[in-house]
């Protein structure tokens, strides 16, 4: 039987949380448009279990419209203390409304304060502008928590594939890749480096 690459992966970031400078948890996102053409950006991994890697963002974004044309994508882990890469692939579900409030709530009020105010990826003429934003809906929750907005949600990437990629003397690296089976359970197998 396969190794669980969902096990091995827990392992490596808890190793991951002791020896990186900042952000374990952070990954490299990259969606594709309609037109297939690929964009890539660094989001924090904030939920995985053997369902897939959860990750919070604004709908509207630049990747909001990706996801919404074309559901594939790609994860990239690297943790250079470790020498160590971790590659998904699969698409991504939304996470319920219930899972993203939970989440929500957990945030810094200052970061749910930034959730209402940034119109991520668009446009902004000056920074004044944003801070201006940030003040209003300061003063617009104050004496209150702040709510989810309603187009700040999370998304789930359900892999197919994972490759545990670690580095070995002389470039002889070990790469193992993990493809989900339609039956449940993974297929394993080794790759050239
Ligand atoms: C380490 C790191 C972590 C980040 N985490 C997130 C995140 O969890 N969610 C998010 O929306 N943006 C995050 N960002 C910002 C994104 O990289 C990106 O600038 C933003 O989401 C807009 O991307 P888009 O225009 O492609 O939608 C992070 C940036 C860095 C450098």
């Amino acid at each position: 039987m396969a190794d669980d690459p969902h096990a091995i992966f827990e392992e490596w970031l808890a190793e991951a949380r002791l020896s990186e400078p900042n952000d374990p948890t952070a990954m490299a996102l990259a969606t594709a448009d309609a037109d297939g053409r690929p964009s890539c950006r660094m989001v924090l991994m904030k939920g995985h279990d053997e369902r897939g890697f959860v990750f919070y963002t604004n709908m509207d974004s630049r990747k909001g419209g990706d996801l919404a044309a074309n559901p594939q994508v790609a994860l990239l882990f690297h943790w250079k203390s470790l020498r160590r890469q971790v590659r998904v692939e699969g698409w991504v579900e939304p996470v319920s409304g219930a899972e993203a409030d939970a989440y929500f709530a957990t945030r810094a009020r200052d970061s749910q304060l930034g959730a209402w105010a940034s119109d991520q990826s668009r446009p902004l003429e000056a920074r004044a502008t944003f801070e201006a934003r940030y003040e209003e809906m300061r003063r617009r929750f104050e004496g209150g928590d702040v709510p989810r907005p309603p187009r700040w949600s999370g998304w789930r990437v359900v892999p197919e594939r994972i490759e545990l990629w670690n580095d070995r003397a002389h470039r002889l690296h070990e790469r193992r890749i993990f493809i989900r089976l339609a039956k449940g359970g993974w297929s394993e197998g080794l790759l050239y480096p």
